[in-house]
């Protein structure tokens, strides 16, 4: 079906944390997918069934090396891991030197997790920087999506990112079949007003991005998806945000997939 593109610009937003909580509540069966060019964090985050640790060799890097062969979509299940919980993996890479390692293959990798037969495929794509492999795979993408936090400087900083992404992806461009942009931002329980003013900040730069909802800030969830089992993930504020958005994104994207 489609790959999602989680990503962001400056700062740590929560980008890992967005596409983890998005994948483990998507309407349809999905996988995350770590694409970060600076390494994966599930590996260190989170154990398979049993507690039993994951295998850093199954994933972005035996998927690497299968498509420098010529993989097939079907053949991406060959190289995804089972989380505790049941929650489908693609493990990133371990450093920022194997993502460098990966050179062109970026581009081929995406055009798989794109089209990987009955499931949607959340990939963690990190920041965005001029030159960033990611670039090939947001392009790649069904439907691309930064996540921000309701703080001026990130804003300006999405604002931006968002203008360059909207052309390199052809956002919004009627007829050119181009990538559609979304925005998440993290707030606050009580903060409803920062999707709004962030949409009317893109609105005003003509930036033709969409913001599609909000993630709760929440640390005890997020702390939960880092590895600390303090409570009731599915019950958590991060969660059930978490439904919210993924209810309207995977429409979207099933929309934008059939196209
Ligand atoms: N929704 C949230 N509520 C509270 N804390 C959060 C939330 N999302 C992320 N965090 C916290 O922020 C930190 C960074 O989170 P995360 O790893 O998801 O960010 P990232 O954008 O993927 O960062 P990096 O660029 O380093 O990969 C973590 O300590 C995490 O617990
Ligand atoms: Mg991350």
């Amino acid at each position: 079906m489609g790959l999602i593109a989680i990503a962001a610009d400056k700062g740590a937003p929560g980008v890992t944390t967005v596409a983890v909580s998005l994948a483990a509540v998507w309407p349809r069966r999905a996988i995350v997918a770590e694409l970060d060019p600076f390494g994966g964090d599930i590996a260190f985050r989170l154990r398979g069934p049993r507690g039993v640790p994951l295998s850093p060799e199954t994933g972005m890097l035996s998927l690497g090396l299968a498509a420098r062969r010529g993989a097939d979509p079907q053949q991406v299940f060959e190289h995804v891991q089972r989380l505790d919980g049941g929650l489908e993996v693609l493990l990133g890479l371990s450093s920022s030197d194997q993502g460098a390692g990966m050179g062109t293959l970026w581009e081929p990798i995406a055009q798989l997790l794109d089209r990987v037969p009955d499931i949607d495929v959340i990939g963690d794509c990190g920041r965005l920087y001029h030159g960033a492999p990611t670039l090939d795979v947001c392009r790649e993408a069904t439907a691309v999506v930064l996540v921000v936090r309701p703080t001026i400087d990130s804003v300006a900083h999405l604002r931006s990112r968002a203008a360059m992404l909207a052309s390199h992806l052809r956002s919004g461009a009627v007829g050119t079949g181009g990538t559609p942009l979304f925005v998440v931002v993290v707030t606050g329980a009580r903060d409803d007003r920062s999707p709004k003013e962030i949409q009317h900040v893109l609105g005003t730069a003509q930036v033709p991005a969409t913001v599609i909802g909000r993630i709760a800030h929440d640390p005890r969830g997020a702390g939960m998806l880092e590895g600390e089992w303090i409570g009731r993930l599915d019950r958590s504020l991060l969660i059930r945000s978490a439904r919210a958005v993924a209810a309207r994104l995977a429409r979207v994207t099933s929309v934008q997939a059939a196209v």
